[in-house]
């Protein structure tokens, strides 16, 4: 039993209070079920996880601050950035000078401002993420981390700050793939980097970070449990576009951290390696596989299947490609399932509910999000 012990909330539920977590804006975040994911690991005796999808890194932290040791992973490049920032930074104090000094960086006009820089007082049809004050900034900040010979950890924490900074004055709604038409309030204001909120931790706790495939990396990691956050393909038949695609709506993280200037397409300017056809997961797809069945779905039973760990956490929301039947089955197939939490967003409620038929019923609904406590 780890620290999760301390600060339980009238509900048995952990608070996030003190746990505190620093992410970007992202479709899928779990930032409002930390609470709800770290409760449900409180219930076995979990000392270490795993977190193949980690995204924003936010659950990864919040285990992390519960004293948990994690293993981080992703297949983006940005994650891995973040991941190496918030679990392998150790002391934030020793980022300051270096965080101080990307902030007196003089702006230059590069690459980055010729093609995500928008002015704000001219009537140009062409939208921009950011104002050209600020893509000068960036064309600056971001020529000064290649020239500054930072180890790999001080880049990350590096990057991660300039990314952080960059969300906050960016003028879309979340994402990369469209920008906005008006520029939204926060993008008047100026970027200014932060040191990342990294742990403090003692240098006996050996976190790791990985990239990859879930289904490579899964293969050499070993742990107690495992928190599966995959995208969930929309199970909106008219509308397939509709799903979010990780690679293509965040392509401008991609190009912050590699700095390759790559050649870009379409009105948003997304980098080509980004298109479906290159960078889509199989999580992410539509379609049916010639037997008929859903290949995302598919994807996910063979995901319970392959991995190591003696429990799992299972993410699911509602609206995703595999109905509850699907779900009941794969399950049923590895394990059986210890807990299960609903939680709605739009209501705020949280139930408890039981492995019945219950639960089948209540996966129809939008906007709800499902938490699978299961053993192996
Ligand atoms: C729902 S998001 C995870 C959100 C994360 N739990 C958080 O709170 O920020 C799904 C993540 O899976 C990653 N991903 C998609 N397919 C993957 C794959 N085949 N292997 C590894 N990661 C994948 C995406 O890059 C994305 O970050």
């Amino acid at each position: 039993m780890n620290a999760l012990h301390q600060h339980l909330d009238l509900f048995g539920c952990k608070t996030p209070l003190g746990l505190s977590t620093e992410g970007i804006k992202y479709v899928g975040s779990k930032l409002k079920l930390l609470s709800h994911i770290l409760s449900l690991a409180d219930e076995i005796d979990a000392e270490s996880v795993f977190d193949p999808f980690s995204g924003t890194t936010r659950v990864s932290q919040a285990f992390a601050r519960s004293g948990y040791t994690v293993i981080s992973s992703d297949y983006s490049v940005w994650s891995e950035t973040f991941a190496r920032c918030y679990l392998l930074g150790r002391d934030p104090e020793k980022y300051k000078s270096l965080i101080q000094h990307l902030n007196s960086v003089p702006p230059v006009n590069g690459w980055f401002t010729e093609h995500y820089g928008g002015c704000p007082d001219t009537s140009s049809s062409i939208k921009r993420p950011w104002q050209i004050k600020n893509t000068r900034k960036l064309d600056g900040i971001r020529l000064e981390i290649d020239h500054l010979g930072l180890n790999e950890i001080e880049k990350s924490v590096a990057l991660t700050s300039l990314i952080q900074a960059l969300d906050r004055i960016d003028s879309t709604i979340g994402h990369f793939a469209s920008y906005l038409k008006e520029w939204s309030s926060r993008s008047h204001n100026d970027l200014h980097l932060k040191v990342p909120d990294i742990l403090h931790q003692d240098a006996g706790i050996a976190h790791q970070v990985h990239r990859g495939d879930v289904f490579d990396v899964a293969k050499c990691v070993s742990a107690d449990l495992a928190y599966l956050d995959p995208p969930y393909g929309s199970n909106n038949e008219k509308m397939p576009p509709s799903r979010v695609r990780y690679a293509s709506y965040y392509h401008l993280w991609t190009t912050v951290i590699l700095n390759d200037q790559p050649d870009v397409f379409g009105a948003a300017n997304r980098r080509v390696d980004s298109r479906d056809q290159v960078a889509a997961s199989v999580f992410e797809e539509f379609r049916k596989n010639d037997e008929g069945h859903f290949v995302a779905v598919e994807a996910i039973e063979k995901l319970l299947e392959q991995i190591q760990t003696k429990w799992i956490i299972l993410s699911y929301s509602s609206g995703g490609r595999a109905t509850a039947k699907d779900l009941r089955s794969a399950i049923s197939n590895v394990g059986t399932v210890l807990d299960i939490r609903e939680i709605d967003y739009q209501k705020n409620v949280m139930a408890g509910m039981r492995w019945t038929d219950e639960w089948v019923s209540a996966i129809e609904k939008d906007n709800v999000e499902y938490l699978f406590l299961v053993e192996k």
